[in-house]
Formats: C-alpha cells, sequence, structure tokens
C-alpha cells in the first residue's frame, strides 16, 4: 500500500530543534525556534496565565466552549487587531472564529480563499515564515512573492517592495520579469515583528504600501503572530493595521496567543475577515465556521478559556501588557548586548542590524556555511537562512554566543 510514499523533507524550522535536542554536548545552546525564554533560558510560564488557570480550575466543564465565551474571545482578539473603538467592531462587520493558533488560522484563510477566489494567488514577502509557503501550498492557492528584505542593508528593500505591489516580479529558472499583480490579489503581510528578517516598515512606508495597495484593490491579509513583541505594546504594535482600517481597505486578520501569552502548546488563535456590512460577516462566518467543522470540529477548550479569562478580566489583562513588555524588553536587552559583545571582539562586520531589527529575530546575515560551523563547532544551532531566535541568548551564554559568531565571521 505504501511503498510510493518516501520521507518529507525536514521543516526548516523544527528541523532545527530535532538536531538541537539529539546533540548530546551540555554547552549546547537553541537559536532556531521562536519561543521565548528567560534570562536563564527557560520557558516562561506568565503570571497572568498562572492566575487564570487558578480561576478556572474546576470550573471548566469538558465540553466544547460555550457560544458566549467563544464570541466573547473573537470580539476581545478583534479589538486587539483593529482597536478598542473601531467602527467595524461597532458595526459588527467582521467574521471572526477560533483558530489552532496562528497556523490554523492562516490554514483557515487560505482555504477559504481558494474555495470563494479559486483563481486568485497569495503574494509573500521575500523571505517570509517558511510555513506560510506549506499552509498556501496544501490550500491549493498558488503562491508568487514580492521583495522586501535588502541583503546588503540587511533593511527592508522599501521602493522596490512598492513597485511589486504594482509590478510582481517573476523568477522563472534563470529567467526574471516583471509582472502586473492583477488588480484584487492577496497580498500577506506581518503588522509588526517579520518574521524571519525582524524589519519593519516605519509608520510613513505602511501608509505608502496601504495607498499603493488601495489603489490596486489588493485585499490585505495580516498575520499577526508576534503582537507585542516589537514594541512592546499591543497597540503599537497593531498600528499598521489600524492605518490600513484609517485608509477604508476590508483585511484579513490571523492572531496568535502563543508567543505573546507564552501558550505555544494550546493552540489558540483567531481568524476575521473584515466585511462591508454585518449580513456579509454573518455569511463569511458561517463559511470560516463550516471550513474549520470539515478540518478539525473545533478548537481545544482549555487554552481559550484561560486566554478568555486574562482578556475580559482587567486586573490579568493588565498583567498581562506588563508581562508583554518585559519579554519584549529582554529580547530589546539582548540585541544590544550581543552587538556590543561582537564590536568589543573587534569584529570587522557591522552589526548595527542586530539593533535595528525589532522582535523576536535577527536576520543575521550569517551564511548558510557559518551557520553550519556554529552547529559543528559550537553547538549553536539556528535556521539555515542564518535567522537567530534572539530569546535563546541570555546574560550566561551571550558571552559564548557572541564570541562563536565572531569565530566563524572571521575571515
Ligand atoms: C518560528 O518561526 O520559529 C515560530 O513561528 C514557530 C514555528 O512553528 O515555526
Amino acid at each position: 500500500w505504501w511503498d510510493h510514499v518516501g520521507p518529507a523533507p525536514k521543516d526548516p524550522i523544527l528541523g532545527v530543534t530535532e538536531a538541537f535536542l539529539a546533540d548530546p554536548n551540555p554547552e549546547k545552546i537553541n537559536l532556531g525556534v521562536g519561543a521565548y525564554r528567560d534570562d536563564e533560558g527557560k520557558p516562561l510560564v506568565l503570571q497572568c496565565v498562572r492566575n487564570a488557570e487558578s480561576m478556572i480550575s474546576g470550573t471548566e466543564f469538558l465540553e466544547s466552549l460555550s457560544s458566549s465565551v467563544s464570541l466573547r474571545l473573537v470580539e476581545e482578539s478583534a479589538k486587539l487587531a483593529y482597536g478598542e473603538d473601531s467602527d467595524a467592531i461597532k458595526e459588527q462587520r467582521y467574521a471572526g472564529v477560533l483558530a489552532l493558533s496562528g497556523t490554523g488560522a492562516c490554514r483557515l484563510f487560505a482555504e477559504f480563499q481558494r474555495r470563494f477566489y479559486p483563481k486568485s494567488h497569495i503574494f509573500l514577502s521575500s523571505p517570509t515564515w517558511s510555513n506560510h509557503h506549506n499552509i498556501w501550498r496544501d490550500a491549493q492557492v498558488p503562491e508568487r512573492k514580492f521583495r522586501y528584505y535588502d541583503p546588503d542593508s540587511k533593511g527592508l528593500q522599501f521602493a522596490t517592495l512598492i513597485d511589486d505591489i504594482k509590478h510582481v516580479f517573476i523568477e522563472k529558472g534563470m529567467f526574471s520579469c516583471m509582472q502586473n499583480a492583477p488588480d484584487r490579489s492577496f497580498f500577506l503581510l506581518h503588522p509588526c515583528a517579520h518574521n524571519p528578517t525582524g524589519v519593519d516598515p516605519s509608520e510613513e512606508q505602511w501608509r505608502e504600501i496601504s495607498y499603493q495597495l488601495k489603489k490596486k484593490n489588493h485585499f490585505p491579509f495580516f498575520d499577526m503572530a508576534y503582537q507585542g513583541f516589537a514594541s512592546g505594546c499591543l497597540d503599537e504594535d497593531a498600528k499598521a493595521i489600524h492605518i490600513f482600517l484609517d485608509d477604508g481597505h476590508l483585511v484579513g486578520c490571523a492572531q496568535s496567543y502563543a508567543k505573546n501569552m507564552g501558550l505555544y502548546g494550546h493552540r489558540v488563535g483567531c481568524l476575521s475577515v473584515l466585511c462591508a456590512d454585518a449580513k456579509q460577516a454573518a455569511a463569511i462566518k458561517s463559511q470560516l465556521q463550516q471550513i474549520a467543522r470539515a478540518m478539525y470540529g473545533s478548537p481545544p477548550v482549555h487554552g481559550l478559556l484561560l486566554v478568555s479569562t486574562i482578556l475580559t478580566d482587567s486586573k490579568l489583562k493588565r498583567l498581562w501588557k506588563t508581562e508583554i513588555k518585559d519579554m519584549a524588553k529582554r529580547i530589546t536587552g539582548m540585541r544590544v548586548v550581543l552587538r556590543e559583545k561582537l564590536e568589543k571582539l573587534g569584529s570587522a562586520h557591522n552589526w548595527q542590524h542586530i539593533t535595528d531589527q525589532v522582535g523576536m529575530f535577527c536576520f543575521s546575515g550569517l551564511a548558510p556555511e557559518h551557520v553550519d560551523q556554529l552547529a559543528k563547532e559550537f553547538h549553536i544551532y539556528m535556521t539555515h537562512d542564518g535567522r537567530i531566535s534572539i530569546a535563546g541568548i541570555t546574560s550566561n551564554n551571550v558571552d559564548y554566543v557572541a564570541n562563536a559568531i565572531h569565530e566563524v565571521t572571521r575571515s
């Protein structure tokens, strides 16, 4: 029956964790997966989650979430993305469903996109989170790319990005050509803490991106997996989305509580799609619910209860915001220390991008051979594209990491 089935290629992110776990060296460091670690290198259970846990213990029935809790959680999530006073929320012009974290939210949207725009493409930034390729491929939505990251400046290729919104760059083997992105195309954007590059457009650049997308009637789909990690503030990190709303876009948004609530294993997320009116929103919601029903029924309830408890209790919500700020601050602090250490070691390279980039990741510019050498000789693991999860760096290992990076980039 299964002779024709070969092994799937290793996942570029999860494969790093596997290699790290297989390394018996006690000094090993995992800078691969984007998961927050405290300054001792340990996973963190947020205090707001611990408090919520004790509040729901014993009260939870082992059935699907009640529709009132689920409605409230979707609404609270929509407020985090679109703003407390957003008209779209007041007018009930959004279709929102709970989803299996950000991945599940993207997967639902991709399926929805294929059903209702079967000939459409998804335009992905180059580069983007590796799983975006899998998600839209499995939904049978072909991808196109728009240029985003500039390897020379290790920042944003803004003019080219804008060009690609108007005319998309197609690579075909050795040849490449410019092609207009057809009007009404789907663009996937990271509103904050771009993964993998850590490069976010400025406010002014977002305004221009929004303007250009609107001119072409494109549909912006935001994948907001790291809200809070760029600036330390939830609202600030949703600013790009607010700009798009001010410009009158209808947008979609995938949200995840994996990173900003530290609920990685619970898979809590939300997908919302803004609509022209409440009637359209109800129709779209019913379609999304039907897709989810066939894919996985309904999401597991425990994590959802934790999140809804935190979002609907003002004290817990305040505590959550402080804890996000602290996580973001530790990461920013580690960026500064790593850069300083490399400069003190006399590295001939410019490491300014370590502190210019934001969020959990630094797109270091390390070449694949550097990455291999770091794993082999120093037991430091990161994805092959040179993405460093800064959350894996601590006060104790930053000297070792800086020294290793300096050693492999000496020549
Ligand atoms: C990452 O990019 O490392 C995270 O989003 C985790 C994952 O599942 O890929």
